[in-house]
């Protein structure tokens, strides 16, 4: 693995199911205190509930202290250059856990810092969410390879990160959306390519319908991801069409299961009720986002 967790592929992807294992046992109570004497700084430019509480609790649980800084405090590129906060943080924590806008923000962050850098959602990728999810399907499926997961909504952050996650753990993503919400090219093309063993594959479809058919997992985010609030309207009506709901489901495979990453808005992306569809297993998903990075800071610390 990289010294840093930016994007998705900056894991090998022989490293997913063995890390995917290694959550499965620090969930089950398997872990030390790598951390030990050690400070994790968390940075987030955006809101966050399960990631700020997760990496919080997880830093915790691996014996390390947690320091948060929330969007107006730091002004990071703006009241103070980012290289030399990342100089600065490098210098006084292990461990440097980012939520901000944009990818590249992180890259130059990470360039100045000596220390390992977490992407904790940005504008671009949200790997740690995918790892999750990885996790999440593991549990409930009992294996990575082979599985069919369709994403109905936005091609963002939260899609380009499961695209790799689950091409390269031999697994086949579906991604349906409207005109102009695709998952960009590099990305179909990148996470297609990402492992040169198992076959996964990515494509892309329109009809929600199409994606489902046979699918395992059924995957849905957001319409609006944070800092597009002014795109709101028009998007509600671009994605009129890409609910997933109980009549979707009963399109996809059998005991497929509903994947959500949180927050969901009832309504638009899901049905009323849709979180506590008996195919849901959304809060479980959540929870793992703990598990899941407790398994990538262990090994990024190592
Ligand atoms: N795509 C969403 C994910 C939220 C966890 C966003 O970026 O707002």
């Amino acid at each position: 693995m990289n010294a840093s967790f930016l994007r998705f592929s900056d894991m090998d992807p022989g490293e997913i199911e063995p890390l995917v294992r290694r959550a499965v046992a620090i969930k089950s109570g398997d872990h030390g205190a790598p951390l030990a004497g050690k400070s994790a700084i968390l940075m987030f430019e955006k809101p966050s509930l399960r990631t700020k509480l997760s990496f919080w609790v997880g830093v915790e649980k691996l014996g390390g202290r947690p320091v948060y800084f929330g969007a107006e405090e730091v002004g990071l590129g703006k009241r103070e250059p980012v290289a030399d906060v990342a100089k600065v943080v490098s210098r006084m924590s292990q461990l440097a856990i980012i939520r901000t806008f944009g990818q590249d923000l992180l890259d130059e962050f990470s360039a100045a810092a000596s220390i390992p850098v977490v992407n904790a959602l940005s504008d671009f990728e949200h790997p740690c969410q995918a790892l999750a999810d990885v996790l999440t399907i593991f549990e409930v499926k009992g294996r990575l390879e082979g599985v069919r997961v369709a994403f109905i909504g936005d091609g963002n952050n939260v899609a380009r990160s499961l695209a790799y996650a689950v091409a390269g753990s031999g697994g086949h993503l579906t991604v349906a959306s409207p005109a102009g919400y695709e998952l960009d090219q590099e990305t179909l093309v990148g996470a297609s390519n990402y492992d040169t063993e198992l076959s996964g594959t990515v494509s892309q479809v329109r009809s929600p319908e199409e994606a489902v058919a046979n699918a395992d997992i059924v995957y849905t985010d957001v319409w609006a991801s944070m800092g597009q609030e002014s795109e709101a309207s028009v998007r509600e009506g671009a994605f009129a069409g890409y609910q997933v709901n109980p009549e979707l489901m009963s399109r996809a495979g059998s005991d497929a299961k509903f994947m959500h990453d949180l927050p969901a808005h009832p309504g638009q992306e899901i049905s009323e009720g849709m979180l506590e569809h008996p195919s849901s297993i959304a809060f479980q998903q959540a929870e793992n986002r703990l598990w899941a990075q407790a398994a990538l800071v262990e090994a990024l610390l190592k």
